[in-house]
């Protein structure tokens, strides 16, 4: 018997229920005649906020290093970086003892008005899932928890935890699972927050399909289910799904409700018991890492700020950038001294120190070549007499750097963004300063896409530099002058305007629920279906290096489904500066029976090339990487068929495609029923067998009842027609010839094929 079986055995029905809710808003419940400790978790997720007082809800945080917000960390697509983020903060947890960070968040950008995007990786499963493993594996490897969150269809703060995501099972699939399923399966977090909202109908907290079918089961994830703060409904209903503790604590009532309904027979006790049994494991797994001593403030905070350069993309340059002798600088925008760089809500770090951009700037340049204006206010208002200010000390400088922020009340957990727009004054401020100065670098300090049709012709360059953490000020001096040279791709599709952006005539959704109607069609999946043009496409990023991609190469030409693939591609550094590349390959289907998306990303891979050098990226294809997930067979499937790969430097820029042609090794059941058309029963392998007999005799008869070969009378082709017709339809016609009833022909028809199976 294990120790926790051993335990189980010794609680008693009031300590199981008990342990089953938190004993405070970040700690579990301690049993201490068993020896059972006091677990501590704490927000997550790109830093540590522990507050000092575990036990209370209002207390301070104590400082801890606040990284760059998950936007601008996928936007490094640097894998091991995040790993190493994890590994600080997991070091930064142990010293300020907590067990379980709660983070990474893994929810799909549906609209980029989410007021929580910036915690929130990309509008692609995959490299949100990429992502999240790598977290994961730094933050678990150090011996801290992890919590992947917020599980599931949790993709807008408004009516966040009433709202119902309405959502199809293969967008479900396909989209808005795949990064906690890679997540569970390749990172093996201890724990999984399950999200405030509805999915089709059941709360998060209370869907058993979700949380033990799907999860558990199906996936085979270890650790315990943790509710999002307050997200639980009913107690009882939520440990039946699968909600193993629930947060935060003390809630006497739910744990009288648990202990009842086990003494009145309506919960079985194998069931809690397998929730104490979850949280015991983890809570003994954290015991094992030792708490307390410090941490290296600085050697995170030069982490962070690596990070930081990392994940900022040059969207636009022409030539400005870098900087090198300018003399004299104008500095503009209250963000150059205040810096803008984390969001609001339950992810708000208490920073270790904070870089100021301006005079992170004044290190390289000397404070005498800067001059500065303030820009705009810190609220919405307009304020002309600033402009003024900024365009007179534009006009007298060389180059203007124009700092510009969202307000800080704008991007927050807890409600969205209205629009996707920079203030009046902003725009304002941006169109005077490039009128008078050409030489304008604008540098953006925001959580997720702005729109810049209004002014992006001004400007000589523009740096998207996120949330960017707390020395993000220092990465983008960087950045400006060449000490990093900008290798961040787009995590998420920048629309031109809002109008365009997929969920747009289905959000935010009403009268509770919100559809989520476009279905697998999310960000560059939408914009190339519809082929809408954009601002700037996922993927897409400026070097201050030029790359050059040659010889993509494939395993084999044709290859089974089960084999998977290895494709590769020599990538050369074709100018005078190192730099690093993102390799993207997405897989384009040439034909399916169901509608899939004209590009998928199905692997990345980042090189570092020194000026002249050429590396080859070798990047590995599964089966999952061709596969769709068809809800009738209830599996992921793929078909026979050439598929491309397309090795792209954004999802726009495609440098090379290899076709292939893949061998589905799946021998699929039938899924024909009484309404199944022709041609779905000529489809199914089993059933175009048993129909041959009467398949001759129900063609002839129906030419012969539309008249004619061409069906001239009533100007059809009849066996078009006869195609999209159920078959129990298409006896009627045949009427008489027929031994028996459609119905009864249909339902023998059936029984052969079901026979075989
Ligand atoms: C948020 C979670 C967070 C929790 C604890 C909730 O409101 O949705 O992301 O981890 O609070 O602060």
């Amino acid at each position: 018997m294990t120790k926790i079986d051993q335990l189980v055995e010794k609680m008693s029905l009031e300590e199981k229920a008990a342990l089953c809710t938190g004993s405070g808003p970040w700690t579990l419940t301690s049993v201490e005649r068993l020896g059972i400790p006091e677990m501590t978790v704490t927000d997550g997720p790109h830093g540590v906020r522990r507050v000092e007082d575990v036990h209370t809800f209002i207390s301070t945080s104590v400082p801890a290093t606040c990284f760059p917000t998950a936007a601008c960390m996928a936007s490094t697509w640097n894998v091991d970086l995040i790993q190493t983020v994890g590994e600080a903060i997991a070091a930064e947890c142990i010293a300020l003892k907590v067990d379980v960070v709660l983070g990474p968040g893994v929810n799909m950008k549906r609209t980029p008005l989410c007021g929580r995007n910036f915690e929130y990786y990309s509008e692609d499963p995959y490299l949100a899932g990429e992502m999240a493993v790598s977290f994961i594996k730094g933050v678990q490897g150090k011996g801290v928890g992890t919590s992947l969150k917020h599980f599931a269809a949790n993709n807008q703060e408004y009516q966040r935890t009433t709202i119902n995501s309405e959502v199809d099972e293969r967008a479900l699939r396909e989209i808005y699972l795949p990064a906690f399923e890679a997540a569970v399966k390749k990172g093996k977090p201890w724990t999984v927050m399950c999200s405030y909202n509805k999915l089709n109908g059941t709360f998060s907290a209370e869907n058993h399909r979700l949380l033990t079918e799907i999860l558990k089961e199906e996936w085979g994830f270890e650790g315990f289910v943790v509710s999002d703060w307050g997200a639980v409904h009913d107690r009882v209903e939520a440990l039946r799904a699968g909600l193993d503790l629930e947060m935060p604590g003390p809630r006497e009532r739910r744990v009288k409700a648990v202990i009842e309904a086990v003494r009145s027979g309506q919960l079985d006790m194998s069931v809690l018991d397998e929730a104490v049994r979850r949280i015991l494991a983890i809570v003994f797994k954290a015991a094992e890492t030792d708490k307390g001593g410090s941490f290296d403030a600085g050697e995170h905070h030069a982490l962070a700020r690596k990070v930081a350069g990392e994940g900022m993309v040059l969207l636009k340059n022409n030539g400005i950038l870098p900087l090198s002798d300018q003399k004299q600088i104008a500095v503009i925008g209250r963000s150059a001294k205040e810096a803008y760089f984390q969001g609001g809500g339950s992810s708000h770090i208490n920073p270790t120190q904070v870089d100021n951009p301006y005079d992170e700037l004044g290190k390289i340049t000397g404070a005498q070549a800067l001059s500065y204006a303030v820009g705009y206010p810190a609220d919405e208002s307009f304020d002309q007499a600033l402009i003024d200010e900024a365009c007179e000390a534009a006009s007298s400088a060389e180059v203007a750097l124009l700092y510009i922020c969202l307000p800080a009340t704008k991007e927050s957990e807890g409600y969205d963004r209205p629009d996707l727009d920079l203030t009046a004054h902003q725009v304002a401020l941006i169109q005077a300063v490039t009128g008078v100065q050409p030489n304008t670098v604008v540098i953006l300090n925001n959580g997720a896409p702005v729109v810049m049709s209004e002014w992006i012709e001004g400007p000589a360059a523009v740096i998207e530099a996120w949330m960017m953490g707390q020395a993000g000020g220092g990465a983008i001096a960087d950045v400006l002058f060449g000490k990093v040279n900008p290798s961040g791709k787009l995590a998420e599709t920048f629309p031109l305007k809002l109008v365009d952006t997929p969920a747009y005539i289905n959000y935010p959704g009403e009268i509770g629920t919100v559809r989520y109607g476009e279905g697998i069609f999310l960000g560059y999946r939408y914009y190339d279906t519809k082929e809408v043009p954009t601002l700037f496409p996922f993927g897409y990023g400026m070097s201050y290096t030029t790359f050059e991609y040659q010889n993509p190469r494939v395993s084999s030409q044709t290859f089974r489904d089960v084999d998977g693939l290895t494709v590769s591609v020599e990538v050369t550094n074709a100018g005078k500066v190192a730099g690093k590349e993102v390799v993207q390959v997405y897989i384009h289907d040439h034909q399916s029976k169901v509608v899939r998306p004209p590009k998928e990303l199905k692997g990345f891979a980042k090189v570092e090339l020194q000026p002249g050098e050429t590396k080859t990226v070798t990047v590995s294809l599964d089966f999952r990487a061709f596969a769709f997930y068809h809800p009738a067979y209830r599996q992921w499937i793929t078909e026979d068929g050439e598929f491309d790969i397309l090795f792209g430097s954004s999802s726009s820029d495609i440098r090379c495609t290899k076709t292939v042609t893949l061998q589905s090794t799946l021998e699929l059941p039938s899924i024909l029923t009484r309404e199944s058309t022709l041609r779905e029963w000529l489809d199914d392998p089993r059933g175009m067998q048993v129909l041959a007999y009467l398949y001759e005799q129900i063609s002839e008869q129906m030419r012969a009842n539309f008249g004619g070969e061409d069906g001239e009378t009533i100007g059809m082709d009849p066996m078009g027609f006869l195609m999209e017709t159920p078959l129990m339809g298409l006896l009627y016609f045949v009427g008489d010839s027929m031994p028996s009833s459609p119905e009864d022909v249909v339902e023998e028809l059936l029984a052969k094929v079901y026979r075989s199976d």
